[in-house]
């Protein structure tokens, strides 16, 4: 029990649980879920953790109409011996905050969500795949629920914890996906929302990604929406790239997402000696150094995927086919670390688990 004593009514009848090579991503979810209220003359109060069930919102709630909201999303894996393992939530949380500054949402005490966190994780215990390749994936997020139509920031709040056992985010795994170069559509720009998690981002996300899909594409990358000269992002990961040795990710620019498993790569990088820069990287540049041989690898990072190596980029029509499609060595080295530190196969040298 942590210091917060959230109450805890227990589920009556609990599910059956779905078979570890069953899961797919964030189709199952688990008997219990976390709800926080709430209100500007209290502040967050009346934390709790009650049977999963639907919610019962006012239609005028201002979630529906102006999309105030935030997210995020974290795993917690079992390890052989049983012990359970949770990847660097308290950078979730952090990240948390700072949607929730851009979105005019309440800060959250981050010692209170971690608690909840860690409560229902252990609550749900039993809910944590044990195969390989499988977690249980944690979505936090807060919803603005005040009845007004008015345009403004919501004088109340609903902060909630759900749990979904999870397996591979991609039908192909670790194995390279096929990505379209967007040219029309941009997710982001400087000054808007795209360095926070909230849900806009994705849903103006969905028309590029339903393009590529028709076209027989796992996803997009995205260029930059000034230009669109310069490489920001693949799908919903962050993107590297390894052109003469060196591994490049475009730099924070204020319209990426600071991705945490983004972090956790570049730090594994130079845990190893391997160059590892944070810059802008031009379209064409990646273009010309596929011509000359000089592009070596691409992967998306992830916390759904981890690693999402790229097989083949498709520039209006022009196929850059990557390392013959097959998954390169960094990429698969960094897939092997992360979730190998990740299950507790590998030491947790850099303090990531909790
Ligand atoms: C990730 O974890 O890679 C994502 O951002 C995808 C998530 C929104 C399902």
């Amino acid at each position: 029990m942590s210091q917060y004593n959230f109450t805890f009514s227990e589920v009556m009848t609990k599910k059956p649980k779905p078979l570890g090579k069953q899961l797919q991503f964030g189709k199952y979810f688990t008997d219990h879920m976390f709800v926080m209220e709430y209100h500007h003359q209290k502040g967050w109060y009346d934390g709790k953790i009650i049977p999963y069930q639907p919610l019962t919102l006012d239609p005028a709630s201002m979630i529906f109409h102006y999309g105030q909201t935030v997210f995020e999303g974290l795993k917690a894996y079992k390890s052989k011996d049983g012990e359970t393992r949770l990847f660097r939530p308290k950078e979730n949380i952090n990240r948390l905050n700072r949607s929730n500054a851009r979105m005019c949402i309440p800060e959250i005490d981050p010692d209170l969500a971690l608690a909840a966190i860690k409560e229902l994780v252990r609550i749900e215990n039993d809910w944590i795949p044990k195969q390989e390749g499988t977690s249980l994936y944690i979505r936090p997020f807060i919803i603005a629920t005040e009845p007004y139509l008015g345009v403004s920031a919501s004088k109340q709040y609903k902060f909630i914890i759900i749990l979904s056992p999870v397996g591979a985010y991609y039908k192909e795994g670790i194995n390279p996906v096929r990505i379209a170069v967007e040219t029309e559509y941009i997710r982001a720009v400087k000054g808007g929302t795209g360095e926070v998690k909230t849900a806009g981002n994705y849903a103006s996300s969905l028309i590029a990604q339903e393009k590529a899909e028709a076209s027989g594409f796992a996803q997009v990358l995205w260029l930059d929406g000034h230009d669109k000269k310069y490489i920001e992002e693949v799908g919903s990961m962050n993107v590297f790239f390894k052109i003469d040795g060196e591994v490049i990710t475009p730099e924070l620019n204020g319209s990426i997402l600071p991705g945490v498993t983004r972090n956790s790569v570049i730090e594994v990088l130079r845990d190893w000696g391997v160059p590892v820069v944070e810059r802008k990287i031009l379209l064409e540049e990646l273009i010309t150094a596929h011509k000359e041989g000089r592009l070596e690898e691409a992967f998306g990072s992830g916390t759904a995927a981890v690693i999402s190596p790229i097989g083949e980029l498709n520039c209006n029509g022009e196929a850059l086919i990557i390392n013959n499609q097959e998954t390169g060595e960094i990429a698969k080295k960094l897939y092997e670390t992360i979730t190998g530190i990740q299950y507790g196969h590998l030491e947790d040298k850099f303090n990531w688990i909790d």
